[in-house]
C-alpha cells in the first residue's frame, strides 16, 4: 500500500508543479554561468533579500566563493551575515514552525529551485508581484499566482499594478487576461536596473542548482576530442593490421 501511494506521489506531483504556471507567458532568462561578475551580483542580491526566509541547505560558501571568483574572506565579508562559517551550508536562522505561521507556508529551500521550476519561471516570477488588495500582503504574482510571498524587492522594483485586457470566447463570455504592469510607485531601480538585476538573481540561482554545470561541460568537450583522437589511432591501426591481408 505504501509503495502504492509512494509510486502516486511521483506521478502526480509534475503535475502539480505546471499547474502553479498560470498561463502568464514565462519571459526567457539570458543566463550566462561564466558571467562572473553577475553571478557575484546575484549573490549578493540573494543574501540581502532572500536568505532571510529562503535557505540554499546543500550550497557551501567556500564552494561558492571558488566558483564564483571571490575569496573566502570576501565572501566573509560580503556574503555571510549569519555568524556562519565560511565551510558551512547556507542555512538560516528562521524556525520553521514560525515561518509557517508567519507566511502560512514554509518558505522553500532554493538550492534547486532553477531545476524543478525552471529558469525563465524564476525570472518571471522576480518580476511579476503586483498589487492586489485581496490577498494578505496585498501583492498577488503573475507566475505563481495566490503566492504566499510578499513582494520583497518593492523598495527596488517599486510597486506597479495590473493591466487586464477582455477577451471573448465563442460563446460570448468574457474574461479578463493579466496582460501586463503598469509602474504606479516607482523604486530606487529604474525599470531596466530592475530587469538586469533580476537576471543577476536568476543567473545565481542557476548556478546555485548546479554547480558543477561548468565542469561539467568542460569534461565534455575534453571526452569529446578525447574520442576524436582515439579515432584516428585506431584508424591507422587497423590500416597497420590490414596491410598485408590483401
Ligand atoms: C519574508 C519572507 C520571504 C523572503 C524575504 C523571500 N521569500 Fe520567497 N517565498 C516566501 C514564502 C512564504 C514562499 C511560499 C509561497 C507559497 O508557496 O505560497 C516563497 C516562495 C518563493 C518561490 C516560489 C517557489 C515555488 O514553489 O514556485 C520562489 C522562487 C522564491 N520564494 C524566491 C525568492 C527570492 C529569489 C527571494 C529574494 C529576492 C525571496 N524569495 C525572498 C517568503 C519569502
Amino acid at each position: 500500500m505504501k509503495k502504492i501511494i509512494i509510486a502516486l506521489a511521483f506521478l502526480i506531483l509534475p503535475g502539480l508543479s505546471l499547474a502553479a504556471g498560470g498561463g502568464y507567458p514565462l519571459e526567457k532568462a539570458p543566463i550566462d554561468l561564466h558571467d562572473k561578475a553577475s553571478l557575484q551580483k546575484g549573490a549578493k542580491l540573494y543574501v540581502n533579500y532572500c536568505m532571510g526566509c529562503h535557505s540554499l541547505e546543500y550550497q557551501r560558501y567556500n564552494r561558492l566563493a571558488r566558483d564564483i571568483g571571490l575569496t573566502d574572506d570576501q565572501v566573509k565579508d560580503n556574503l555571510i551575515f549569519t555568524g556562519a562559517k565560511v565551510g558551512e551550508t547556507m542555512k538560516n536562522a528562521m524556525p520553521k514552525a514560525d515561518a509557517k505561521r508567519w507566511f502560512g507556508v514554509t518558505p522553500p529551500d532554493l538550492t534547486v529551485i532553477s531545476r524543478s521550476r525552471g529558469v525563465d519561471y524564476l525570472y518571471t516570477y522576480l518580476q511579476t508581484f503586483y498589487l492586489d488588495p485581496t490577498r494578505p500582503f496585498g501583492v498577488n504574482n503573475a507566475a505563481f499566482p495566490n503566492a504566499g510571498m510578499p513582494h520583497v524587492l518593492w523598495e527596488l522594483q517599486g510597486m506597479q499594478k495590473a493591466v487586464y485586457e477582455v477577451h471573448k470566447d465563442h460563446d460570448g463570455n468574457e474574461a479578463k487576461v493579466l496582460k501586463g504592469f503598469e509602474l504606479v510607485q516607482p523604486g530606487s531601480m529604474s525599470p531596466p536596473e530592475f530587469k538586469e538585476a533580476m537576471a543577476d538573481l536568476t543567473n545565481f540561482l542557476a548556478y546555485v542548482g548546479e554547480p558543477i554545470q561548468l565542469e561539467r561541460q568542460w569534461i565534455g568537450i575534453w571526452v569529446l576530442l578525447f574520442l576524436a583522437l582515439l579515432t584516428v589511432v585506431f584508424y591507422l591501426l587497423k590500416k597497420e593490421y590490414w596491410k598485408d591481408v590483401h
